[in-house]
């Protein structure tokens, strides 16, 4: 991937390690595979079935293989099979959501193979809500036609256990669960695998013709967030250390309806729930999205999550509310399972009461850059899911489109990899030509401490709306932690939270206008002229951190 590159303003970094640990190739145990796959989200499960056939196959789970976005995914796969649909639509309302920087050409791609992807899922088993034969769609924001399959509002979890249950059976495929993958190993700039810490806290470095990034995304850099405790960036921050290219870092979506009550985590109120027609209402009862946009409830995310923050400003209050009590309980029930039952345990019956709410950040729209087929800028590694950077949602992702992402460029990561490793060049390395790690200063800290401090900065000073001070503050703050701490998984995870962070609030500081999820108090405004550009972020030799910004489109 050679790309005409123009250097603007790159800023002091922090200095950023290579490896997070000290280890030696020399002593390390080693294990060997044909193909490495980080994380087993619905894109490292569906790009582990695409290699399973040709070789050894290693997939890695922080936690056990269910863990992650994908298994709590609510409202559903975006898709074009409702009538009266059309791919041209579902393409122009991915790109008018993603404010000018989506690819084209990605976004072509992934609403056309989305729809062999999702049949595929439904030949596999897949039960999603159905009328008698048809499926059921769902309505979501800044869709013009109904066109979400779902399964209640847990189509994640049926779309997980398909999965896994179609991955994971493969007598080629081994699951290393609750096993950390801390950094990339690469020898000449080629990327052989990942030096990982197994259950049993083992440091071992798995050597792999081909690796694919799958690691999920970044949510746990925020203060509140909608995410698992899994999404914390880990993918972005290791493939940015290896040399990787990452992409659009500073276009983080905030889902605007979280559960905002004393005692209960942020859990997501899908969009869903206003696409069945439910209100937002200030503190006041009063309905207020006429007055940002003329989708009311159903204009994009970030809009939304705007007109929230504005009225919880205006009336000096700490959330609105989301009332969909014009709807029977039965009808609730059916629909919104988990919602309906999670609201009930915390004293609330959203037949009859309305629903406290506030913005959370929700899902990472830039990560790692690759191409169309999943290449990122290392040879031998690479990415799919919410950790890449396809470009396929822009400036800002249309709901539904992340699990379909997934799916359709999971598939494309492995099928890159499996032409990768059949090249004569990909054989497994000679180990020892692996550089072993400079030694890494490690510090002795409370990784919670640090992780409390970073978040609240993150979410205070480069959250839902953002200042070139604040930033500014905000990288400093973020510049005076340390940047590795030590081996355990709180250690590993606060490090690159700190890395992903850091990149995010450097990409903000840099876009001087206001596009999609990424909006600048100073700069209010969509500046085209000077704009219409996706920023990259990459580390130099010496840990420094190299920006370039590149005509929109990143293949
Ligand atoms: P994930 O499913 O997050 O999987 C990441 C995997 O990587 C996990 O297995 C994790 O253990 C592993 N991992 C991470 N770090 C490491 C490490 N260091 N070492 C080893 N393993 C690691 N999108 C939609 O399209 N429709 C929806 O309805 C929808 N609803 C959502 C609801 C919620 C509450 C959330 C949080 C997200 C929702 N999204 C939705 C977004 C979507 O679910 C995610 O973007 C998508 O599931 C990401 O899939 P993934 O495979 O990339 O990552
Ligand atoms: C939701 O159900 O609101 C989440 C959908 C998404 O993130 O795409």
């Amino acid at each position: 991937m050679r790309h005409g590159t123009t250097p603007v303003n790159p800023t002091p970094p922090a200095h950023c390690p290579r490896y997070l640990l000290p280890f030696d190739m020399a002593t390390v145990r080693r294990v060997e595979t044909d193909y490495l796959v980080i994380g087993s989200g619905n894109a490292g499960l569906r790009a582990s079935m695409e290699v399973s056939d040709h070789g050894r196959v290693i997939v890695l789970s922080k936690e056990n293989p269910n863990e992650g976005s994908t298994r709590y995914a609510q409202g559903g796969i975006a898709v074009v099979m409702n009538q009266g649909d059309r791919v041209e639509f579902h393409v122009q309302d991915t790109l008018s959501a993603g404010a000018g920087l989506c690819h084209p050409a990605a976004v072509q791609y992934m609403v056309a193979d989305g729809i062999l992807r999702v049949q595929e899922l439904l030949d596999w088993g897949a039960q999603f809500d159905r009328d008698g034969a048809d499926l059921k769609f769902g309505m979501e924001g800044a869709h013009r036609v109904r066109r979400v399959v779902h399964r209640g509002d847990a189509t994640g979890e049926e779309t997980q256990n398909v999965l896994v249950r179609r991955a994971l059976d493969h007598p080629n495929v081994e699951v290393m669960e609750h096993t950390l993958a801390v950094d990339l190993l690469t020898a000449d700039g080629v990327c052989r695998g990942a030096l990982v810490t197994t259950q049993d806290g083992e440091l071992i470095a798995i050597i792999a013709k081909a690796t694919i990034v799958a690691a999920g995304g970044h949510g746990q850099v925020y203060g509140y967030t909608s995410n698992p405790a899994v999404a914390t960036g880990d993918g972005i921050a290791m493939s940015f250390r290896a040399g990787a290219a990452v992409a659009d870092m500073e276009f983080v979506q905030f889902h605007p309806t979280t559960l905002f009550l004393q005692g209960a985590p942020r859990f997501l109120i899908s969009e869903a729930v206003r696409g069945e027609g439910a209100h937002l209402l200030n503190s006041r009862g009063e309905r207020f999205m006429s007055a940002y946009d003329e989708r009311e409830e159903l204009a994009p995310r970030d809009i939304v999550a705007r007109a929230i923050l504005n009225e919880m400003d205006r009336t000096g209050m700490p959330c609105v509310y989301l009332d969909i009590t014009h709807m029977s309980a039965g009808f609730l029930e059916e629909r919104f399972p988990n919602i309906f039952e999670t609201c009930r345990q915390y004293g609330l019956e959203i037949d009859r009461d309305a629903i406290p709410v506030q913005v959370a950040a929700h899902f990472a729209m830039g990560g790692v850059r690759t191409d169309m087929n999943a290449h990122t800028s290392v040879p031998g590694l690479f990415a799919c899911g919410e950790v890449a950077c396809t470009c396929a949602h822009g400036a800002n992702r249309l709901a539904s489109n992340s699990l379909l992402e997934g799916l359709v460029f999971g598939r494309r990561a492995g099928i890159s990899a499996r032409e990768y490793s059949s090249d004569e060049g990909a054989s497994l390395p000679d180990v020892d030509a692996l550089a072993h790690a400079p030694d890494v200063a490690a510090h002795a800290s409370d990784a919670s401490g640090l992780r409390k401090l970073l978040t609240q900065r993150m979410w205070e000073d480069v959250g839902v709306y953002r200042h070139a001070e604040t930033l500014r503050e905000a990288l400093t703050t973020l510049s005076e932690l340390p940047t590795a701490i030590g081996s355990g998984r709180d250690a590993i995870e606060y490090a690159n939270m700190r890395l992903v962070g850091e990149l995010i609030a450097r990409a903000a500081l840099e876009r001087t206008e206001s596009r999609g999820a990424h909006y600048r108090d100073d700069y209010p405004d969509t500046d085209d002229d000077r704009w219409l550009r996706n920023i990259s972020l990459t580390r130099r030799e010496d840990g420094g951190v190299e920006l370039t910004t590149r005509n929109q489109g990143l293949s």
